[in-house]
């Protein structure tokens, strides 16, 4: 015998298969977003992403055989190299290693070397010079690369592995060989595993003096690294010295390589930013009582002149620092000032060399975060224009667009944005002009909350990375691609490839 159903259980029982329903609802959604979310074993970037026009003309698709495109034809980057034969003006080696090191100030840790040290050896070009670096991997495990942070140069020698070559083996050598265009400071890093290689030693300096010397008495790096929290100028923990006569000009060159912000003052007189990521700025004006704030990748070099009883003091922060001038002068730490030096209205307008007022193609690189899958593993992720990596964008150009890009930071932390193989110009920030010096970057530092608008010129054919330089950031999925119509990448990543550029 059956009792009659009560409309309650009726109720109770729809109310449950509603529920189940819902349930099974969820956990396909969330099958099924795990599954997509997951990187194929082998992949090409030309494969990767939403391919953006930015409003421009419609461009050759070729090799983009997932976005609607030919999967043949083109040109392949490998051909986009630096000059294949001549002989360098400057030529070095350099063996990657793994393992423990000293510091220059003593320290053990346990890491990469350039050369057995770490940063690597400093590489000084003059401007015009052809450059030859043999990347010789001694024992490396992952494999690594060479990538000329800042360096505009031929697409083929980018360094990025699994864009533009495989990573080297241990055992295994890669040539690369450039013309130094630009004078200005820049650094070397890996592009392999690059969140752990870099973090952890395997960088270097490069500096290209320019054509005609500047005329400073000296002229000399501050690359400043953490070694697991240990703070550091050339390689040394606490003070370091930097020799110099009174009344000498220096220039000083300092370099972030680390993944956060730089902080940095100086104390006993005043500095001018003379350049900034490698590109000169108008007049600057001397500075007082601000902060110098670096963005992860970026670089500024400093004109001191050294007083005339005394020495000047560059701090860094947690007792690091770098004292400028005679042996025996001092200089006592003073805390950091309050303001922070302005790029936006600092040293004086000139030119930009390129029209601001009509643009080929407008980009937006909208910087967000939120929960989802990537490559399988559930997490807080960074969105790029509201998407998860792989659905990040490719920005496609052809060579001679004038481009917009506006960079929007929504995602609840700060981003240091580099683009590879350019030098993009400031136009705005929030809403207000740059009203100072051109002021050109490849690292730009992008806060919370804020919106800027910036602008280059296509002049470099290639597939280029455009990531955050948070380079933990870069590993969770915070990159796209700026890629030239026609241009293919016969090289590939995922687990099977070994190349692992993040
Ligand atoms: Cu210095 Cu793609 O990085
Ligand atoms: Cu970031």
């Amino acid at each position: 015998m059956s009792a009659p159903l009560s409309d309650a259980s009726t109720g109770g029982r729809l109310a449950t298969a509603a529920g189940l329903t819902a349930t099974l609802l969820l956990v396909a959604f969330l099958g099924w977003s795990w599954h997509t979310s997951r990187l194929p074993d082998s992949y090409s970037v030309m494969d990767m992403g939403v391919v953006d026009l930015g409003g421009g003309a419609p461009v050759d698709l070729a090799g983009h055989a997932a976005h609607g495109g030919t999967p043949a034809g083109g040109t392949s980057l490998v051909s986009l190299s630096g000059p294949r034969s001549g002989a360098p003006d400057v030529e070095v080696t350099v063996e990657a290693r793994q393992g423990r090191f000293e510091l220059a100030s003593g320290e053990e840790l346990d890491g990469y070397t350039l050369n057995g040290t770490s940063p690597g050896p400093e590489l000084r070009a003059r401007q015009g010079d052809l450059v030859q670096v043999t990347l010789r991997n001694v024992d490396v495990e992952d494999g690594t690369t060479l990538h000329w942070h800042g360096v505009d140069l031929p697409n083929a020698e980018d360094g990025v592995a699994g864009v533009t070559q495989d990573a080297v083996r241990p055992g295994d050598e890669h040539v690369y060989r450039f013309v130094a265009e630009d004078a200005g400071t820049y650094w070397y890093h890996s592009h392999q595993v690059s969140h752990e290689q870099v973090r952890r030693g395997l960088f270097g300096v490069l500096v290209v003096e320019p054509a005609k010397a500047t005329g400073h008495d000296v002229d000399a790096v501050a690359a400043v690294h953490s070694y697991s929290g240990r703070r550091t100028v050339n390689g040394r923990t606490g003070i370091s010295r930097l020799d110099a006569e009174p009344g000498d000009t220096v220039r000083l060159r300092v370099i972030n390589t680390d993944n956060g912000r730089l902080r940095s003052w100086v104390t006993g007189g005043a500095y001018r930013v003379l350049a900034v990521d490698a590109r000169d700025l108008n007049e600057p004006p001397p500075v007082e009582d601000e902060q110098l704030v670096l963005a992860g990748g970026a670089r500024a070099d400093l004109e001191l002149v050294v007083p005339a009883d005394g020495a000047l003091r560059l701090d860094i922060g947690g007792g690091t620092a770098l004292v400028v001038g005679p042996s025996g002068a001092d200089v006592l730490e003073q805390p950091a000032p309050d303001a922070d030096l302005d790029l936006l209205d600092y040293g004086s307008p000139a030119p930009l060399g390129l029209d601001a007022t009509r643009f080929d193609r407008d980009f937006d690189y909208d910087i967000g975060r939120r929960p989802g899958f990537l490559d399988g593993k559930p997490g807080n992720w960074w969105t790029v224009n509201g998407k998860l990596l792989p659905d990040v964008p490719m920005y496609l150009v052809e060579e001679g667009d004038v481009v917009r890009m506006t960079i929007r930071n929504d995602s609840g932390d700060v981003h240091p944005m580099h683009l590879h193989g350019h030098h993009a110009v400031v136009l705005s920030r929030n809403g207000v002009e740059a009203s100072g010096s051109p002021w050109w970057v490849d690292s730009l530092d992008v806060l919370d909350g804020e919106t800027y608008e910036i602008a280059f010129v296509a002049d470099n054919p290639g597939i280029w990375m455009d990531h955050c330089h948070n380079l933990d950031h870069a590993a969770e999925g915070l990159l796209a691609h700026l890629a030239y119509a026609g241009v293919t990448t016969p090289f590939r990543m995922g687990s099977e490839t070994g190349n692992e550029p993040e």
